[in-house]
């Protein structure tokens, strides 16, 4: 278990959740064909959904709140984690708009949808493991609680899992 600050307790929320669809979609993926074109499918809808619901939200809370409030401290340029995280949700936005298409369009989707649910698993792990480390040690009990109020609260406290643990995919 990661201990967190309760400020992050909601993006380390949502972040479970990214893990509990790219653990989905891993799971698709092993199972036999015909079935696992059929549920590799489900699995990019369903993840298509989350990204709409609750995963854009988060981005922009990472973008809009969290990141602006570490660049008071530090120049995020030099900031290896914080240059990553961004560079990946650039390329994550852009993988999710491609699967979304090809889902319109009715093409396969299988290697896309693998791909994606790799991606979101590193991501989490990169954010759990060296990015919010790195903030709270920027931003410190006071700035973690300046920008407490912006975060965005997606899913109810009542979720099955205890804020800030998220388990190892
Ligand atoms: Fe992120
Ligand atoms: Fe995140």
């Amino acid at each position: 278990m990661i201990k967190r600050h309760p400020t992050l307790y909601a993006l380390s929320h949502h972040h479970h959740h990214a893990l509990v669809r790219a653990l989905e979609i891993r799971r698709a993926a092993e199972r036999p064909e015909p079935e696992r074109t059929a549920a590799l499918r489900r699995a990019a809808c369903a993840l298509i959904e989350f990204w709409k619901n609750a995963g854009s939200v988060h981005f922009r809370d990472e973008e809009e709140v969290l990141l602006p409030a570490c660049a008071r401290h530090v120049n995020i340029a030099e900031e290896p984690a914080f240059v990553r995280m961004l560079s990946e949700h650039a390329t994550i936005r852009a993988r999710l708009q491609e699967l979304e298409q090809a889902l319109a369009d009715d093409r396969p989707v299988d290697g896309l949808t693998i791909e994606l649910g790799r991606m979101l698993h590193d991501h989490v792990r990169l954010e759990e493991e060296q990015v919010f480390p790195r903030a709270e040690a920027l931003l410190g009990e006071a700035g973690l609680q300046a920008i407490a109020p912006h975060l965005t609260q997606l899913h109810p406290r009542t979720c099955d899992t205890k804020p800030g643990e998220h388990r190892e995919s």
